[in-house]
């Protein structure tokens, strides 16, 4: 059975990514403004020997939430407790984790945004006063028990600003919101990577594989062990620009660095003319659920300015027009290039 709480369970190919990870700010690369605030954050909490307030992380998914929350309890000396929303069913599977807690101790909450409104409000006590109300029998005969806690930090992690509650939301005194990284970011990463891999990738390799992974830490680094298979089964022992555009192109990731669920949406949207397409639409014409449109497609193109949300659909940009090497059609016209 699995455990609501464990202290990250080890499978083969994870087991890569914990060692691959930084375990501390000294190897983590990119997102600056937001390791400035925490160092500065953490360095007081430990001069008043506090433990932190607080911290919700939101952003896309593969960016690095968990691996901040990991170097946040590096940092502070503290033990990691993690799970994820939906394993918390019942008000007792909250109140075993929180009574297990001891002073100082960190505890990770990823997809925060799926807790039960009666799970909620179990951790606004918990939360604010560090107190666990539990309820004992039900109607006028019900007992409210008040267990103190030890002083912990909550930090939560979503893809889903939108869908936190705000009650819960306040309760969190520091709020980041995780950002794509840039090319020379992500190259650097896979460089770091490829060293502990032992298998040198060169710089421009680094710089193709970034290109090509949609601004994101996890893309990169899968991408990266995909092309060493790729360089082991040739018997090279360092990775070239020639193997890893061999191995990126043959994995199906083109040299926009789009792979081909994009290639699909923005194809789709090109071929609405102009007129907004709605999430449901979308979602029925790409077999693709709308909650994965939403958190893992859309962001990546939005930010990089390929699609438009507006309030009557997404529409496709001049830019993704270009990209396929298309005019934008003119609003009130339908041009005879789409009919
Ligand atoms: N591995 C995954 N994310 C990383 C980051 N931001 N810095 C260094 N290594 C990483």
């Amino acid at each position: 059975m699995e455990r609501i709480v464990e202290v990250e369970k080890l499978t083969l190919e994870n087991e890569y990514e914990v060692s691959l990870r930084p375990g501390g700010w000294d190897e983590y690369i990119g997102q600056e403004k937001i390791k400035k605030n925490l160092q500065v954050f953490i360095k007081a909490a430990q001069k008043r020997g506090e433990a932190l307030d607080h911290v919700l992380f939101f952003g896309p998914p593969g960016l690095g939430k968990t691996t901040l929350a990991n170097i946040i309890a590096n940092e502070m000396q503290a033990n990691i407790k993690t799970t994820a929303a939906p394993m918390i069913e019942k008000s007792g599977d909250l109140a075993a984790i929180l009574t297990n807690l001891e002073e100082g101790d960190i505890l990770f909450i990823d997809e925060i945004h799926r807790l039960s409104p009666a799970i909620e409000e179990i951790l606004y006590p918990a939360m604010e006063d560090f107190r666990l109300d539990i309820i004992i029998g039900s109607g006028p005969a019900a007992q409210t028990i008040k267990l103190d806690l030890p002083r912990f930090t909550l930090i939560g992690a979503t893809t889903r600003a939108g869908m936190i509650s705000s009650p819960l939301r306040d309760r969190f005194g520091m709020h980041f919101r995780l950002q794509f990284y840039n090319t020379e970011e992500l190259a650097q990463i896979i460089k770091r990577a490829s060293l502990k891999l032992e298998c040198l990738a060169h710089d421009d390799a680094c710089m193709e594989t970034a290109r090509r992974s949609r601004g994101t830490p996890r893309i990169a680094l899968r991408l990266l062990k995909r092309i060493r298979d790729y360089a082991e089964v040739e018997d090279e022992n360092e990775i070239t620009l020639d193997r890893s555009r061999y191995a990126l192109d043959a994995l199906g990731v083109d040299d926009r660095g789009f792979d081909e669920m994009d290639i699909r949406f923005l194809e789709l949207l090109i071929s609405a003319k102009g007129r907004p397409m709605g999430l449901g639409t979308i979602a029925a014409t790409l077999s693709e659920d709308e909650g994965t449109i939403e958190d893992v497609i859309e962001p990546y193109l939005i930010a990089n300015g390929f699609i438009e949300k507006t309030a009557r659909g997404r529409i496709a940009t001049p830019k993704s027009y270009a990209l396929f090497r298309l005019t934008p059609p003119v609003i009130g016209e339908s041009p005879s290039l789409f009919d």
